[in-house]
């Protein structure tokens, strides 16, 4: 080993982060962590700490870390066939695509397998634009779709925005964000107006006949924002009028997430044309899903490829992740801890000012920090405050929102009451801090 090798093998995890990566991959708390094992709800770093991670890579360790069957599945495909690419048929994508054409709704039957949200975002615009013949696409402002030209192009945050939108025909409508209504209405009219909005940004800033309608049924990175009920079945009605199909982005709330159904957009009575997912679909192995109606699959023009979609390892691990949540019925316990855990933040809500608002569906459940409940001025700083005292506790959380001042949890799905009362205290704790 040469003296430059010795001295960069003593340097830490931490500090060979800031210097070889791109510094715009931020790392989260004032003294960073390096974590170096997980099992089940737990983590650990470097120094020996445990935490409970109650937001799972975000929303992406489903059900839980180094899960044994999911990884005995990998390890099986792994030693057995490991990777072919697109041009061969391999049975993990063909029994996975299959299995994915029985548990979504409706009519959607074919899959395209690709390894990331932003890659199957992409290619659901992709297939909308192919499947209408038109170029338009309808999204939401304070969305979130991934790092493409054409994701960036779809985001509603200008944090995550470096460059202006360098793909055109894409509009923002207004978010059915009801705590901060963009009209100062009532939440009870908030979601109709909202929803009236889609339909006046298609009349006035489009060619009236749009591609496709894309949204994720709770707005994740926007903060958990969770759209009044009837406000996607007017979106969808609006829609279709004007010739769009409806694209469910289910990166962060499909598996069961937001409890009883696999897919968020279920709790409506919306029939999508084109499902998108990844994160929690491989429980940390890269993945990325569209699923479109045989109508609008048929459409896409070929030959279309994507190196390690479909690869044998992923699929084999979304297998395992779906037979893991149907054996253990884990969308079921994602409704029982889920509304457990609302309950507990409601509580808390009751006993912190500085809780503004709790929200979200299942175990996907968010908290937003007001410095004033009747202004309802962003408390960004006392998230990070939040965060340093809850790391002292032992338990990750997550960030989000526009103004970065909403708490996010993603526990996993196999997440126990015991987990969410050890979650409760360490965010007790850390608004007692910031009270
Ligand atoms: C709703 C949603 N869509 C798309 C993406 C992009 O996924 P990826 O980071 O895997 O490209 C994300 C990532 O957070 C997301 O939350």
């Amino acid at each position: 080993m040469s003296e430059a090798q010795q001295a960069s093998s003593l340097k830490t995890a931490i500090e060979k982060h800031r210097e070889f990566l791109f510094p715009a991959v931020a790392l989260y708390y004032q003294e960073p962590i390096a974590l170096v094992k997980g099992e089940g709800e737990y983590v650990w770093d470097t120094e020996g700490n445990r935490y409970l991670d109650a937001f799972g890579g975000v929303l992406t360790v489903s059900v839980g870390h180094a899960n044994p069957d999911v990884n005995a599945a990998i390890i099986e495909q792994t030693k057995t066939l490991q990777h072919i690419s697109a041009i061969y048929a391999n049975h993990p994508q063909s029994d996975l695509a299959e299995k994915l054409a029985e548990i979504t709704p409706g009519d959607l039957q074919k899959s395209f397998f690709t390894s990331s949200g932003t890659e199957a975002d992409d290619t659901a615009i992709l297939a909308a634009k192919l499947a209408t013949g038109r170029g338009e696409i309808v999204v939401l402002r304070h969305s979130y779709s991934g790092r493409s030209a054409t994701a960036l192009s779809t985001v509603g945050h200008s944090s995550w925005r470096p460059i202006p939108s360098q793909v055109a025909g894409i509009v923002h409508a207004r978010a059915p964000y009801c705590y901060r209504c963009p009209w100062k209405m009532t939440p009870d009219n908030c979601g109709a107006a909202c929803a009236e909005d889609v339909r006046d940004v298609i009349e006035t800033t489009t060619t009236g006949e749009i591609a496709a309608f894309m949204a994720e049924p709770i707005m994740g990175v926007g903060g958990f924002i969770v759209p009044p009920d009837g406000y996607f079945e007017r979106v969808e009605e609006i829609t279709r009028k004007h010739g769009g199909l409806f694209i469910a982005d289910e990166v962060q709330t499909a598996w069961g997430r937001t409890g009883d159904k696999w897919f968020g957009i279920e709790h409506t009575g919306v029939k999508p044309d084109i499902i998108t997912s990844a994160k929690g679909m491989g429980n940390g192995v890269p993945i990325g899903w569209t699923i479109a109606t045989a109508e609008v699959a048929d459409k896409f023009a070929g030959p279309t490829f994507a190196t390690f979609g479909g690869n044998p390892v992923s699929m084999a691990a979304g297998l395992a992740v779906i037979k893991f949540i149907e054996d253990n019925d884990l969308r079921t316990n994602a409704r029982v801890v889920g509304d457990y855990l609302r309950g507990r933040l409601e509580e808390l809500k009751e006993k912190h000012a500085i809780v503004g608002d709790v929200r979200g569906r299942g175990l996907m459940q968010g908290i937003e920090l007001v410095k004033d409940r009747e202004t309802k001025e962003p408390a960004a700083d006392a998230v990070l405050r939040v965060f340093e005292e809850t790391k002292r506790r032992g338990v990750l959380i997550g960030k989000g929102g526009l103004y970065g001042n909403v708490i996010r949890t993603g526990m996993m799905l196999n997440s126990t009451k015991d987990n969410v009362d050890e979650l409760v205290a360490a965010l007790d704790a850390g608004f007692e801090v910031v009270a």
